[in-house]
């Protein structure tokens, strides 16, 4: 008889592993870092934890055989090259993120797509099953697996089961267009407790619960039809490992780099940065159109002032993301063409995944950071950004429409689809006062510093222990208002004239 596979009081299960695996053209096997916000949350989580991750390694075929790494034991779980394109490209990233993220592009629909997401929802719920230990804490993550914590609850009843939503829940009006909209309440109803980044998606899915199911509900409960059964909904906006990432920030190596990649851009009085996964929802369009107008009306322009935009290659074959790609690589060729000189481009380009010392590095050299999505759950760049910042140098523009937003009132505030108030809000982030954007910095830096990775992973366990009643108060830190209780909306946009 095979030994018996170790079993984890702590689980999560994510679509991806924190790890991707990556075959060269020679056959070698490389594992690379994932992209995204999750990973570099969760694994900053994990790395505190005896527990395991299950989730996919970024390729198709047999999945690899589990192993450790990192004080986690991670734990594959197989997709076909059907699945991927089904399962993840065609379900999850075509017809469920465009829906959670306001259309921005149409969402499609195809019944094969749903069969591939139920079947691999249930793969993953029997991999969870499997290195759950008895009453374990199972932790679900993000729209990919919506049907996972019913699925855990018929086949393990004894384990505790939360979910946490990465990105927005949408309205209900939207969610309805989804024809299999009961089955991923349900599916997210097996939960103890869900996790959103706004008190709004909270909302948004108590009523979507009310309106489609016709659940009962009170507050942020909502009760399971045919149990006595509550679940409750709350806002723990998810965020950075401060502590980890000012450290490596204030590495002499990294202040180095930062000093060279300025002079490296010939010593710009000004550099504006963009980190973004190349995705339609963060708004690249419309900042270049901004950048572009403020170059033509000659307010700045190389060599004085430069754009440095890195563009993390993403779900490089759905169509959205293929033409997205197109059109931000023409926009950005025609610009350099038209208001770029020798040796003084105005944009500089890069279709690459750094290293974190590199990213830190350029959080360091940029005076000002552009984060402008239409739509986004969270944004952790732009947490990271002002983590960086220990100097109390730089300047934060940040959409009105990231979860960050909630959090982060005193940045300088934009709404993306109005270019002229963006172009403005970006000539402020420019030209306010030295002594004005410290003050700014040090207290977008406070909220960060209070409320991190760590304090967010204990708020959701604590909720998660304690559902479907509120957990006793956190006797930690000081009392900031969390998000949950911040305005959706906070009064005037101009962080100078609150400053
Ligand atoms: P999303 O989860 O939608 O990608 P977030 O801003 O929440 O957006 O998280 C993105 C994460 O990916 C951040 O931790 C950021 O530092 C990292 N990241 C983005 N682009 C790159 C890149 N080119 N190389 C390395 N890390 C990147
Ligand atoms: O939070 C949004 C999210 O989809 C995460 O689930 C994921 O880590 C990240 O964006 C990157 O996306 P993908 O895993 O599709 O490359």
């Amino acid at each position: 008889m095979p030994p018996a596979r170790p079993t984890y009081d702590l689980v999560i299960a994510a679509n991806r592993l924190p790890v991707d695996k990556v075959v060269a053209d020679d056959g070698g096997v490389e594992w690379r870092r994932s992209p995204g916000g999750l990973v570099t949350a969760m694994e900053s989580v994990m790395r505190n934890q005896a527990g395991a991750w299950v989730g996919w390694a970024g390729d198709s075929g047999e999945a690899p055989e589990p192993f450790d790494e990192g004080g986690i034991h991670l734990h594959p779980v197989p997709l076909s090259a059907d699945e991927v394109r089904d399962y993840y490209e065609g379900f999850s990233n075509d017809t469920l993120w465009p829906i959670y993220h306001d259309v921005i592009v149409p969402a499609t629909f195809h019944r094969e797509w749903w069969s591939a997401y139920q079947a691999v929802n249930q793969r993953f719920a029997e991999a969870v099953a499997e290195v759950a230990a008895e009453g374990a804490t199972v932790w679900v993550q993000d729209y990919q697996l919506q049907l996972v914590p019913a699925l855990v609850r018929r086949l393990r009843p004894d384990v505790r089961i939360g979910w946490f939503d990465h990105i927005p829940f949408p309205p209900v009006e939207l969610f309805a267009q989804l024809p299999w909209r009961a089955q991923l309440l349900e599916g997210l109803l097996g939960a103890d407790f869900l996790g959103f980044q706004r008190q709004a998606d909270a909302r948004n899915f108590v009523r979507a619960c009310r309106q489609l199911l016709g659940a009962a509900t009170k507050r942020d409960r909502v009760t399971v039809e045919g149990s006595r059964r509550q679940v409750r909904a709350a806002a723990i906006p998810i965020s950075v490992d401060f502590q980890g990432l000012e450290e490596l920030a204030k590495r002499p190596d990294v202040r180095e780099r930062a000093r060279e990649i300025r002079a490296s851009l010939g010593d710009p009085e000004v550099l504006m940065l963009g980190v973004d996964r190349l995705d339609y929802t963060k708004g690249i369009r419309h900042r270049l159109k901004a950048y572009e107008e403020l170059l033509s009306e000659r307010r700045i322009g190389p060599p004085e002032v430069t754009l440095v935009q890195v563009a993390t290659p993403s779900r490089e074959r759905v169509d959205a993301y293929r033409q997205l790609r197109s059109e931000i690589e023409q926009t950005v060729g025609r610009i350099n063409g038209d208001l770029g000189r020798i040796g003084a481009p105005a944009v500089h380009y890069l279709h690459h995944s750094y290293p974190r010392e590199e990213m830190a590095a350029l959080f360091q050299a940029a005076d000002v950071m552009l984060v402008t999505p239409l739509r986004d759950g969270m944004n952790l760049v732009a947490k990271e950004y002002v983590t960086c910042r220990h100097d109390l140098g730089g300047a934060l523009v940040l959409s009105e429409f990231t979860g960050a937003w909630h959090e982060l009132h005193q940045a300088f505030a934009c709404n993306p689809h109005d270019i002229e108030g963006l172009k403005q809000a970006i000539l402020r982030a420019i030209n306010t006062p030295a002594k004005d954007k410290q003050r700014i910095m040090r207290a977008l830096r406070r909220r960060v510093a209070d409320h991190d990775v760590q304090r967010w992973a204990s708020r959701y366990l604590a909720a998660l222990a304690a559902a479907p009643e509120q957990p006793t108060p956190e006797p930690r830190g000081r009392p900031t208002p969390h998000a949950e209780e911040t305005p959706l909306m906070p009064g005037p946009t101009d962080a100078a004239a609150r400053a």
